[in-house]
């Protein structure tokens, strides 16, 4: 039988956050799980908690209690750094207000994150990861 991965599993997250004596909390005992070859949306009003949800997948921020793992990795359990390069090599973000630099080419901007990540600049990745999102697709950028 073909074995499904998990790609990542988060159990009870919940993230405070505290602004002198008033606190909010956004995210509420939180259980995902996203399985390999999965395409998750995830949806909701503005300020329930989507994009502090996105943070802590994407390794941005931490929560105050929960567990998280990516793939093997117990993530929430690493230091900054270790974290800082599980993201360079294993998530790919496109940000809401795209963060792309300008005065630099659309080439350039997807090119260097290879290399920040250490690898060598891949031309030919470049253009099918350009074509991929121009395609619609942006699965190819996400979990790698
Ligand atoms: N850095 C922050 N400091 C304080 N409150 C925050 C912060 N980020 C988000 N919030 C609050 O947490 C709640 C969830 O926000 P957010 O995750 O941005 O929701 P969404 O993306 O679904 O609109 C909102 O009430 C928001 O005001
Ligand atoms: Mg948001």
């Amino acid at each position: 039988m073909k074995q499904v991965e998990t790609v990542i599993d988060i159990q009870d997250m919940t993230k405070i956050f505290r602004m002198g004596d008033q606190s909010l909390r956004a995210l509420d005992g939180v259980d995902l799980k996203i399985m390999k070859g999965e395409f998750v949306a995830i949806v909701g009003p503005s300020g329930s908690g989507k994009s502090t949800l996105m943070h802590m997948i994407g390794l941005l921020d931490r929560p105050d209690e929960g567990q998280y793992f990516l793939g093997v990795d117990d993530v929430l359990k690493m230091d900054d750094a270790t974290q800082a390069e599980i993201r360079s090599k294993k998530i790919g973000f496109i940000f809401q207000q795209f963060n792309l630099l300008a005065r630099t080419s659309a080439r350039e901007n997807v090119g260097l994150p290879m290399l920040y990540s250490g690898s060598d600049l891949d031309q030919e990745r470049v253009k099918m990861l350009l074509w991929t999102t121009a395609a619609g697709g942006h699965s190819e950028i996400f979990g790698q």
